[in-house]
């Protein structure tokens, strides 16, 4: 297989991918207090759009491969790519990915998490957590001289230990002013493999997990993506910076350090 070129950030490029990505930290922690039973998902994505401009930056999604709204919010068994809509109402007991973009000074910032709308159901609880813990296992796995194979091998033993699947139709992806570019990122596999970690990668880490079967099936509308079972699924992403003792999360959630 040919070696693709992973490009390797200046520190000045990477403080411009700091910017963006604290900005779309910003924005998902704006849209976290709207999450209610009763709002739509187009709300969220009218006000995601909105702050975005406000702010001076622009939603990345919007137009990208045809990608017809500004954010993605993938509910239940949606695995990625939910496209807001003004009849999907949230309701008590559904769980959500909220996944911004926003390019700021032609630089991208990526992430995404999970909120509960009401009370979760035990089963739904369970897979968020330990969706969020493959998150801190994988970034954990990020530092120079470790291969891509180890983020994904570290990932899919955490998600199926604890009964979960790992889908593998949609990977983390190198990032910079390019929206999604090499190095492919993996959430399964195996350790001691792929390509080296150098100082100055970046990419994000976006893992899905299933309840159920790993397999995705994409709907009619060319973009969401549904579990084959129609079981819960959830995500987190962070864009992340490999520096020269470890790793840097551009995207952090704010209040939050694992970084
Ligand atoms: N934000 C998504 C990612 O993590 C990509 C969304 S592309 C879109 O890579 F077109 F669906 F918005
Ligand atoms: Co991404
Ligand atoms: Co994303």
């Amino acid at each position: 297989m040919e070696r693709e070129v992973i490009t390797l950030l200046s520190l000045r490029e990477i403080d411009k991918m700091r910017q963006a990505g604290h900005l779309a930290a910003k924005l998902l922690h704006h849209l976290s207090s709207l999450v209610q039973p009763g709002v739509s998902t187009l709300k969220l994505n009218d006000e995601a759009e909105q702050w975005t401009q406000a702010h001076g930056a622009k939603s990345a999604p919007l137009g990208y491969k045809g990608y017809p709204k500004s954010i993605c919010t993938s509910v239940n068994e949606v695995v990625c790519h939910g496209i807001p809509n003004a009849k999907q109402i949230l309701k008590d007991g559904d769980i959500i990915n909220i996944d911004v973009t926003v390019i700021l000074d032609g630089y991208h910032g990526d992430t995404s998490r999970m909120f509960f709308v009401g009370e979760p159901s035990p089963i739904a609880r369970k897979l968020v957590e330990v969706t969020d813990e493959c998150r801190r296992r994988g970034i954990a796995a990020v530092k120079p001289g470790a291969k891509i194979g180890d983020i994904g091998a570290a990932i899919q033993e955490y998600a199926e230990a604890h009964g979960f699947s790992v889908v593998q139709d949609f990977v983390g992806h190198g990032i910079s002013k390019v929206f999604h570019t090499a190095p492919q990122i993996p959430h399964y596999g195996k350790a001691g493999t792929g390509r080296r970690l150098r100082p100055g990668m970046v990419f994000t880490i976006e893992p899905m997990i299933n309840e159920g079967t790993w397999e995705v099936k994409v709907l009619a509308d060319k973009w969401t993506a549904v579990t084959l079972d129609r079981k819960l699924s959830a995500q987190c992403e962070h864009t992340l910076a490999v520096t020269e003792t470890g790793v840097e999360i551009l995207t952090p959630y704010p209040g939050e350090d694992i970084s």
